[in-house]
């Protein structure tokens, strides 16, 4: 680290257990940047402080977590596409002393499910959640030809998400309470389900929305969840014959996108996806 070191930082409240800084100091490492990124427990309450500390000390750039995903936008100078669709921020650059936020959530996950499975337009995709995550993910998926279906426990969020796509991008999304009943006629008929709710990460690991019976072998499952990296969804749906993608792909993606918006350098993908994974401790692989 030379004295002109560039900082990066990771915002949120509890940061404990991320592995973004493993991912970015593999990937400025690999890359012989005179980087750094480092992760800070910020309460909300001193995140606008933190903020200015940021301006006073001309910080190249940082990622917020929860909960400071949709608070951080009041502090920022302006808002990329990506961040005023879906309303969140997950990564900010300080373009000299300007700060811009993004959101690089979505387009992470539709990487990480394409990569895996090709072109998701026009195919009938099941999300469960309308959360912060899930909605940067609904845009994308909507934005990308998706024929989208939001499943979320309190319907009404949903409903809400599902006409804000509609209003912001005029594309029809449909709604279903998560209700195994009312569920099954939609997955019958599903090519993807994706799980964008916290439902099955540790420590309630034996937590799963629905069991393999309901679900069936030309069904693709990604849990956004990797902690663990197998999780139960992921398990039954793997005793049921579907194809099976876990969380690791979506951080990873997410991860190399704020890099290269940062240093505008191509991200070293493997070189993230080995630290992130090495971090993880090789936990339910
Ligand atoms: P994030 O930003 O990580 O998405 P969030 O905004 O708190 O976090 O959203 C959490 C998501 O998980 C929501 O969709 C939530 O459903 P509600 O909108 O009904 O709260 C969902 N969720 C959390 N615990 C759940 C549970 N036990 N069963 C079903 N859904 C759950």
């Amino acid at each position: 680290m030379r004295p002109t070191v560039k900082l990066f930082l990771l915002l949120g409240d509890p940061v404990e257990g991320s592995l973004s800084p493993a991912m970015h100091n593999a990937a400025f490492r690999a890359l012989g940047l005179n980087c750094v990124y480092v992760a800070l427990d910020v309460p909300a309450r001193f995140l606008s402080d933190a903020i200015s500390g940021i301006r006073a000390m001309d910080v190249a750039g940082f990622n917020v977590t929860i909960p400071h995903k949709i608070s951080v936008m009041k502090f920022l100078d302006k808002l990329d596409q990506s961040a005023s669709l879906p309303g969140a921020v997950n990564t900010v650059k300080n373009r000299r002393g300007k700060l811009i936020g993004f959101n690089t959530d979505g387009e992470g996950a539709l990487r990480a499910l394409e990569a895996k499975i090709g072109s998701i337009e026009g195919r009938e995709v099941m999300l469960f959640g309308a959360g912060g995550a899930a909605r940067a993910i609904a845009f994308y998926l909507a934005k990308a030809g998706a024929k989208l279906t939001i499943a979320n426990r309190t319907i009404a969020r949903a409903e809400a998400l599902a006409s804000m796509i509609n209003q912001k991008l005029g594309v029809e999304i449909r709604t279903v309470p998560l209700d195994r009943v009312k569920l099954a006629a939609t997955l019958n008929n599903a090519d993807v389900l994706i799980n964008a709710t916290s439902v099955g990460m540790y420590p309630n690991v034996d937590q799963t929305i629905i069991p393999s019976s309901m679900m069936h072998r030309g069904l693709v499952v990604n849990d956004i969840v990797y902690k663990p990296l197998q999780t139960r969804l992921l398990r039954e749906a793997k005793r049921a014959g579907a194809k099976t993608i876990d969380g690791l792909g979506m951080l990873v993606h997410q991860g190399a996108l704020a890099f290269e918006i940062w240093t505008g350098r191509r991200p070293p993908i493997k070189v993230m996806e080995e630290a992130a994974r090495r971090e993880l401790g090789g936990k339910g692989r």
